[in-house]
């Protein structure tokens, strides 16, 4: 260990780091320090390599430290650090998103920059409340997410979220906002190879949904195409299929939060693509820069674009961020779409997914394992909660594997893996058989 990363580790159990989404004071006395990363590796700060099986956090979808996005970021910054995109531009943001129009699925050539999922959620419901007020449906303002949804925490999304530990200190939210049923139902469609055969009826809930508020008083419904941070939740067959039809005859927008299903997770560009299923607005962050710099994006179909653009001229939309557009990110963003494109990655996942899904599903008899699921480069593996201690076992299992050299995620009772997409087979089988072991391993 070197003498930094030594005095890091002796000094964290006081450290002024307030970690997100941590047991800070457990975290503190144990600490999981990462130092490095290439490839499909980090190292730790005394140069332990660690086998990436989530992708950093569902974001390094090409790998780590690829040379073209480094270089490119410190040409940028040394270029222009930063630049204002309000009454102002700089080419670059209008490069990027030219680029990100030709890979977005036909009809989606305007992109609006956010900084985060979070930002790009919240941005989304916002777009959709302010274009039915200017498409003369004013009295559109109700917002339905759905069970065990995530849309990152700022207000909006963690109102249309449905991840109850999320939302429960927080306070009422935001007015207007309701709720389907999650589509989990291990009861008829546990390990399910892909998508599960049975529930694309738990879409009939938005009708019922139409029926209790009546329609015209609902702008949007938001869903992530695969619920993502509430466990790996596939679609049913017909599910996505039938809640487009819904949104359709109701007139309420339909937004797909791709922040995990965006940029090949599922091997196709984007997971409308994949399902064949479009939107009418789309959700991106993450992969959208690999990572390397935060940025988000929204995605709108180009009629919900025109609509703004009616009317006397001045600023149509009154929303945006200080880094909406920013240099660094936008030059991450063209050099990731390089290396997406050079290396085929937003198509690869479909080429590796029959084998990740053999790899996944031979856990299945494996101890404590109650269901497994997948979908393209997606997996999870629930295990049976410790009678007392929900959570706990498959932390254990997250635990045993990072010392043991490969990544893992949990959340709850579930083992959740969305690797790199340069991921080769061996690494795959790595990860699972690593997995297995310390199945084996906890009580
Ligand atoms: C589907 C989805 N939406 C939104 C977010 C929030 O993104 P961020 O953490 O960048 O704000 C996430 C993060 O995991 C996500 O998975």
């Amino acid at each position: 260990m070197n003498k930094r990363a030594e005095e890091l580790s002796a000094s964290l159990e006081q450290a002024a780091f307030w970690m997100p989404f941590t047991a800070n004071r457990q975290f503190k006395k144990s600490p999981r320090l990462l130092a490095r990363a290439e490839g499909m590796h980090y190292w730790t700060p005394d140069g332990r390599q660690v086998l990436d099986g989530t992708a950093g956090l569902w974001c390094v979808n090409a790998g780590h430290c690829r040379p073209k996005i480094v270089e490119a970021v410190k040409r940028q910054v040394a270029q222009m650090d930063f630049a204002p995109t309000f009454q102002m531009g700089h080419p670059i943001a209008f490069e990027f998103a030219e680029r990100l129009a030709r890979v977005a699925p036909p009809g989606f050539a305007r992109v609006f920059f956010t900084n985060s999922g979070s930002e790009s959620a919240d941005t989304a419901l916002k777009i959709a409340l302010a274009y039915q007020r200017a498409r003369g449906e004013g009295g559109r303002y109700r917002l339905i997410g759905r069970e065990r949804g995530y849309h990152g925490v700022n207000f909006g999304g963690m109102a249309v979220g449905g991840i109850t530990a999320n939302k429960k200190v927080f306070g009422p939210g935001v007015a207007g906002v309701d709720h389907l049923r999650h589509t989990h139902d291990p009861a008829r469609n546990a390990f399910s190879k892909g998508q599960p055969r049975h529930g694309a009826e738990f879409a009939d809930e938005l009708e019922r949904l139409c029926a209790l508020h009546d329609p015209s008083t609902i702008a949007a419904v938001i869903v992530e195409p695969v619920a993502g941070s509430a466990g790996v939740l596939v679609p049913p067959v017909g599910y996505l299929e039938r809640l487009r039809e819904i949104c359709t005859r109701h007139g309420i927008l339909l937004i797909f939060d791709e922040v995990i299903t965006g940029f090949g997770r599922l091997g196709k560009p984007f997971g409308s693509l994949y399902f064949g299923v479009m939107p009418d607005l789309f959700t991106t962050a993450k992969a959208l820069t690999n990572a390397t710099v935060p940025m988000g994006a929204v995605f709108v179909k180009n009629e919900i674009f025109e609509a703004f653009m009616q009317g006397t001229e001045g600023i149509e939309l009154f929303h945006g961020y200080t880094y909406s557009g920013h240099p660094l990110a936008c030059a991450a963003g063209i050099a990731t779409l390089d290396t997406f494109e050079e290396e085929g990655l937003l198509t690869r996942a479909g080429q590796l997914a029959a084998h990740w899904q053999d790899a996944v599903h031979a856990l299945k008899g494996a101890p404590h394992v109650i269901d497994i699921r997948d979908c393209g480069l997606m997996a999870a593996i629930e295990l049976e909660p410790r009678p007392g201690s929900p959570g706990k076992r498959a932390y254990e299992v997250f635990v045993k594997a990072f010392e043991a050299g490969v990544l893992v995620r949990v959340t709850g009772d579930t083992i959740a893996l969305s690797p790199p997409l340069i991921v080769e087979r061996g690494q795959i089988d790595r990860m699972f058989e690593c997995v297995d072991t310390m199945l084996r391993a906890v009580s």
